[in-house]
């Protein structure tokens, strides 16, 4: 569930030898809904077949510019104008000289060039090659007139070298193409800012009270409202999946670390979404030193409240009218509607989200969830089990609906 669906992508290979991973992005965006149309250069063909890239989109791969389809059109012509997105993965340092220079000598080129759909490059080169003042120049044009980039990374070389010049990783390019192709999306121009993540409140330097939060519901959301074009700012703690591309990530540990990092983000933010499960209570004193088991029996430990984060939100709401859209979830273990309801009102939200996290296939360390929409206007709508993602899109599509398109 992406806004890759339905979307035309036409993805250039160049001969690098980061291409086969190109077979696994072709497979990743066909499998998000996309249709996927692969170009070939000469050179990519050196290191893999077209056949591969047709298995895994389903579609004929393109490699020569003198061939009309069946009919008698030009390809170069037709992808360039039903592209909704043109990704290069791997661009050489060739192929991205070319397009600097407007070369229209391959099939690949010859579409970029005719086309106006937005371009982003992924390249893979040595470090030498990424690094001459020749490439460095040749990428500055290329920003300078709108191309996007993602990476090179830094790691392993195919030559045994370390350096940067890896092809980012198919997901970081994935996220590149949804981040592009959100970027005129109902959001845009409107920051959300979204928690995720169990917070850790330390009892000593080696030890901390937190719950299992993966932060993964946190982490859909923000690419959710990515891939509608908000500037979108996620105060995470620990996450088990990375910051998604286009992000801006915020990385705390404590509930008041995520206190200080909202009320710092949210004075200019249209939405807050609280993602987070953050620990209600924590060790009122941290040892300065780890606390030792000998001559102990047992260890009490004084617990204090942490600030409410959301609620604090909430309260300054009423004052200065501003995040406009205030979304929260309940996690609950029992009557999860009914407490939903009570915290919505005194939490002063739009939104709620109720979950039961003792079911298995919701909540915690799931990828998938079953919630109840809750909002202020009264609607109370069970949704069916889904994938987080899946509710993140829904949650975000909400959001839209509710709150931004009425209010200015
Ligand atoms: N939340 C927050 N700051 C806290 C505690 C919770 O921002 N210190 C947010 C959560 O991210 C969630 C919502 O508040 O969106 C509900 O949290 P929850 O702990 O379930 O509710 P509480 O109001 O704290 O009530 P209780 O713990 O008694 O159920």
């Amino acid at each position: 569930m992406s806004n890759l669906r339905d979307k035309h992508v036409v993805l250039g290979v160049t001969g690098g030898i980061a291409c086969y991973k190109s077979a696994d992005l072709a497979s990743k965006a066909a499998q998000e809904g996309a249709r996927v149309d692969v170009i070939l250069t000469s050179a990519a063909l050196k290191f893999i077949s077209p056949l591969t890239f047709t298995a895994v989109t389903g579609r004929r791969a393109w490699t020569d510019m003198y061939t009309p389809d069946e009919a008698g059109r030009f390809p170069h012509v037709t992808h360039s104008r039903q592209a909704d997105l043109i990704v290069i993965a791997p661009a050489t340092a060739n192929t991205i000289a070319k397009l600097a220079h407007g070369l229209a000598d391959n099939l690949l080129t010859a579409t970029v060039l005719d086309s106006r759909a937005p371009l982003l490059l992924a390249p893979a080169m040595e470090t030498h090659m990424w690094e001459h003042p020749a490439t460095q120049e040749n990428v500055r044009a290329l920003k300078e007139r709108g191309v996007h980039f993602v990476g090179p990374e830094a790691g392993h070389l195919a030559s045994g070298a370390e350096g940067v010049g890896r092809l980012a990783e198919v997901p970081t390019i994935l996220g590149a193409m949804r981040y592009v192709l959100g970027l005129n999306g109902p959001l845009r121009g409107r920051k959300v800012v979204i928690t995720a993540g169990g917070t850790r409140e330390p009892i000593d330097p080696v030890r901390f009270i937190t719950n299992p939060s993966t932060g993964k519901m946190g982490v859909a959301l923000a690419e959710a409202a990515r891939d509608l074009g908000a500037t979108t700012v996620l105060v995470h703690a620990p996450l088990q999946v990375p910051v998604p591309y286009g992000v801006r990530g915020v990385s705390i540990l404590t509930a008041q670390d995520m206190f200080d990092a909202v009320m710092a983000e949210v004075e200019d933010a249209d939405v807050f979404i609280a993602a987070a499960a953050v620990a209600d209570f924590r060790p009122a004193r941290r040892a300065e030193h780890k606390v030792k088991k000998e001559g102990r029996e047992g260890l009490v430990l004084e617990l204090e409240r942490t600030p409410d984060i959301l609620g604090t939100v909430g309260e300054r709401r009423q004052e200065t009218g501003r995040p406009l859209v205030l979304v929260g979830f309940a996690a609950e273990t029992e009557n999860p509607v009914e407490a939903a309801r009570a915290k919505l009102a005194r939490k002063n939200l739009d939104i709620i989200i109720a979950n039961d996290v003792t079911a298995a296939d919701a909540g915690f360390a799931a990828d998938t969830n079953r919630v109840v929409y809750i909002d202020r206007e009264g609607r109370v709508e069970p949704w069916p089990l889904m994938s987080k993602a899946e509710v993140a899109e829904r949650i975000i599509a909400r959001v839209v609906e509710f709150g931004l398109l009425t209010k200015p």
